[in-house]
């Protein structure tokens, strides 16, 4: 639906009667704290509360995910939608007319509204009549199947709204039209009835099926999917698309599954309905079905604003057409993919079961481990290439290592690229170290022309290329560009600030300093730490409480550091404003021991990547081919300070994604 311009003074009328505390409080339990409320976040997993609404401000923030806006803000994010929907949305809840920009579009845009709100109405109602035949003597069979053959409880059953489509051919028609008196052009709208090929009246689309709903990401349905119990094709029949109903935008059971995948991060996509229910009802909650269309960069866009590392499990059959189902279905997001924007991992189950079929011989626990344990999409598609192949033998060796030159090709991300070379590159030495850098050169040079190394000396790159890199996984960053020193300032601010404002964590980050073996890089850092431990040393206490007879003993280690810093005036000037708090630092101190781990383990990294480089250097000045042992030596170094760096990256990214 086209949404027309919304006049500004509709937005402004919605944004004054909209009340923040009304809106959020239907979707978070509020209860009052400070000056407004707070509550568990609804945008990230937390066991205690960090979000907090202001009615005064008309304002939500979260201390743990930064997370924050106005009410329109929040239903944009919670329920993924558009700005102007929101604003009808809240227009209509509360009484605000709706203007738009041209008038005469007013009445259009009132008039779909209302044909989008009687599709809603008419699909439930036809919803609550499919579920309320399941139960009924003609449902007999149907709730049987689904209770014997599918294994599915009462609860189930009702949790996804299952039904069934009586036989005949004017059942539901009879109930809406002449029953509920529906207008018979809106049921055809809904694509529950078609029209008579003689053009004299209408008959059931769904016939004696099993009907499982359709919701959108709000919980209202907008379509069906049918299956038959016999052999009738199609197996599973679906609505026709419609002005709601749209199979390639639509995922079945995201409406169930979104504040799972948030809370997870990771959204897991099966292929059948009732591969999605199974696992539902397993407890297994962030799954969502597609539709049996590829998946659309939408669908899978919709998710991931669910995700927020940006984890798909793509979980499709893997029959022998299996590997080209889930290329098929992987479609667009292969350059998603590629470019690092997603974090793909296929699982296949074994012994080519789906989902509901595998969960009736083993437990919910076996498929969460597979879930952990399933690859990367790039490292499935080497397994595929390597599945099956001899490479002992020349010709299959070829064929392997064309298709790998084929497959690193199409990988953006550079690093990401490189990191791939390294290892088809190893995976084709067949365990001779040795022969790595060859294995490596030769591919390199296939990818070519790659634009990166173009303007630069070719087989120093191209070794530079080989060296492991940091970025196992595609979607984090390589190092931070070299002499980042902005964000080890920052860092390194920021820990000392805790450390001066948080008395309570003092211990912990003097313990993460000794554990990682840290110091402060910058000096005006280094001074104050020094100070600090001058001043935190009892003796230096005692004698400036005695010396200038301050009155109160208590007097706080900031006010002791400034007293001691005030001679050295250059280094004040750059270290003064660590001694107030300001409003970042008043949130960083809500999760202080999150930011103490993140800050030091930036630290640290600045200290890896050094040796990193060092020996990158060394590695890349030694002919493995003179002196095998030192060029084995200095890439077993590499590797390790890049597990590191991956380790450190995790630490630093998963406590706070946003901050370092
Ligand atoms: P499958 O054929 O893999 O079936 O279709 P399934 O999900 O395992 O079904 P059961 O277990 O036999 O009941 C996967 C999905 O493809 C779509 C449906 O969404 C189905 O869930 N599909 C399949 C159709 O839309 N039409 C069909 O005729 C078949
Ligand atoms: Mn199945």
């Amino acid at each position: 639906m086209q949404i027309p311009r919304l006049h500004p003074d509709t937005i402004e009328q919605v944004k004054q009667r909209a009340d923040i505390v009304d809106v959020i409080s239907e979707h978070v339990v509020l209860r009052k704290g400070g000056k407004g409320f707070v509550g568990l976040c609804p945008f990230h997993q937390e066991k205690s509360p960090s979000f907090s609404v202001s009615p005064t401000k008309q304002m939500y923030y979260c201390f743990g995910c930064n997370a924050g806006g106005d009410a329109i803000k929040f239903l944009m994010e919670i329920g993924k939608r558009s700005f102007s929907e929101v604003v009808l949305d809240l227009a209509r809840r509360y009484q605000v007319s709706v203007q738009t920009l041209e008038p005469e579009q007013r009445q259009e845009l009132q008039r779909q509204l209302s044909l989008r709100e009687q599709l809603y109405e008419v699909l439930a109602v036809s919803a609550q009549f499919y579920q309320h035949a399941l139960q009924q003597p003609q449902g007999h069979l149907a709730l049987n199947y689904l209770q014997s053959s599918r294994k599915l409880s009462i609860e189930t059953i009702q949790q996804f709204g299952l039904g069934y489509a009586p036989t005949g051919w004017e059942t539901l028609y009879r109930y809406l039209v002449e029953h509920k008196r529906y207008p018979v052009q809106l049921l055809e709208k809904a694509g529950l009835i078609r029209q008579r090929q003689s053009g004299d009246g209408y008959y059931d689309y769904f016939r004696d099926r099993l009907m499982i709903p359709i919701h959108d990401s709000q919980g209202r349905v907008i379509g069906f999917g049918g299956r038959t119990f016999s052999d009738e094709q199609p197996k599973y029949l679906n609505s026709p698309e419609t002005e709601l109903f749209n199979k390639g935008k639509t995922l079945f059971a995201l409406d169930q599954a979104k504040s799972a995948i948030s809370q997870m991060d990771q959204a897991v996509v099966v292929e059948g309905y009732f591969d999605a229910i199974a696992l539902h009802a397993a407890g297994i909650n962030n799954v969502v079905a597609s539709l049996g269309t590829a998946l659309s960069l939408e669908q899978v866009r919709q998710l991931l604003r669910y995700s927020e590392s940006k984890q798909l499990v793509l979980n499709f059959d893997a029959d022998s057409a299996g590997t080209q189902a889930a290329e098929r279905a992987i479609g667009e997001i292969a350059t998603l993919a590629y470019r690092g924007e997603v974090q793909l991992r296929i699982l296949n189950l074994p012994e080519g079961k789906d989902a509901d079929e595998y969960l009736h011989t083993y437990t919910p626990e076996h498929y969460q481990e597979l879930l952990k344990t399933a690859p990367l999409w790039l490292d499935w598609q080497i397994q595929q290439i390597l599945a099956n192949r001899d490479l002992k033998q020349a010709s299959q060796f070829q064929q392997v290592a064309q298709q790998m030159v084929k497959l690193l090709q199409q990988i953006e991300n550079r690093d990401t690229r490189n990191y791939y070379v390294g290892h088809c590159a190893e995976l084709l030495s067949l365990g001779d170290a040795r022969l790595v850098p060859l294995r490596a050169e030769n591919l390199l040079a296939q990818i070519a022309p790659v634009k990166n190394y173009q303007n630069s000396k070719p087989v120093k790159r191209q070794q530079a290329a080989l060296a492991p890199t940091s970025s196992l996984s595609p979607t984090t960053q390589a190092f931070p560009e070299k002499g980042d020193r902005s964000l080890l300032e920052q860092a390194e601010a920021l820990l000392l600030r805790i450390y001066l404002h948080c008395p309570e964590h003092r211990q912990a980050v003097s313990d993460a300093l000794k554990e990682r073996d840290l110091q402060f890089s910058l000096s005006h850092h280094r001074f104050l730490w020094r100070k600090i431990l001058e001043v935190t040393s009892e003796d230096s206490r005692q004698e400036i409480i005695h010396h200038l007879a301050i009155a109160q003993p208590q007097l706080d280690l900031i006010s002791h550091l400034q007293l001691q810093c005030l001679q050295s005036e250059e280094q004040m000037t750059q270290i003064s404003h660590l001694f107030h708090v300001d409003e970042k630092t008043q949130h960083d101190m809500l999760r202080a021991s999150q930011v103490i781990q993140a800050t030091t383990a930036c630290m640290e990294r600045v200290l890896c990547e050094k040796r990193y480089r060092h020996f990158l250097e060394l590695w890349q000045q030694t002919d493995p081919t003179t002196e095998p042992e030192q060029a084995q030596f200095y890439y077993q170094s590499l590797y390790t300070e890049q597990r590191r760096l991956q380790k450190l990256d995790r630490q630093r990214q998963f406590s706070l994604p946003d901050l370092l």
